[in-house]
């Protein structure tokens, strides 16, 4: 099923999300509500934070060649950590919460996460490039941050000015 995504400014968003304690067939449904709602937004990633639920979950799932989502390939977090982080990248990044702004954020280039899977398995991942780029961005999300936070000061202030433009006319539209 898919769920509102909450957008920013909304408070919600800054909220710091609390570890899952139990695997079981809530977490199931919700990550399923969650894979349905990233695709139906044409997205890479989503955080549980992100459809108001303050857990922490996050999913990622990169197009393949053909630009399709392979659910087989969809990457379910459950209380992940970076345990490790090295290198730099610069990459353009987007979210689902900040609907039609993108720009280059710097990040790490290179990192290894620990979490669980739906199940409570255990697993560990080393990634770098767009992967760990996406990873690190859904984190952020868990700790009540957005990617825009990254932004020069000068380019925060361009966003706030072309975003809140952006949604005044989109009220002024659907009235
Ligand atoms: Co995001």
């Amino acid at each position: 099923m898919i769920r509102e995504i909450i957008t920013y400014p909304n408070k919600i968003l800054r909220q710091v999300s609390n570890d899952v304690v139990s695997f079981d067939e809530e977490l199931h449904l919700l990550l399923d509500d969650m894979w349905d709602t990233m695709i139906g937004s044409n997205g890479v990633g989503l955080a549980a934070i992100q459809i108001a639920v303050p857990l922490n979950i996050l999913i990622i799932s990169l197009p393949d060649i053909n630009d399709e989502h392979n659910k087989e390939d969809l990457i379910e977090a459950i209380n992940p950590r970076i345990t490790h982080k090295d290198g730099e990248l610069l990459f353009i990044e987007g979210c689902l919460s900040v609907p039609g702004f993108h720009e280059e954020v710097k990040r790490a280039e290179h990192i290894i996460v620990e979490y669980y899977d739906r199940f409570g398995t255990h697993k560990t991942m080393e990634c770098e490039g767009f992967l760990a780029v996406a990873w690190q961005h859904e984190m952020d999300h868990l700790k009540g941050h957005l990617f825009i936070e990254k932004l020069s000061i000068l380019k925060r202030k361009k966003f706030e000015k072309d975003y809140k433009r952006d949604l005044k006319e989109q009220k002024a539209k659907n009235k």
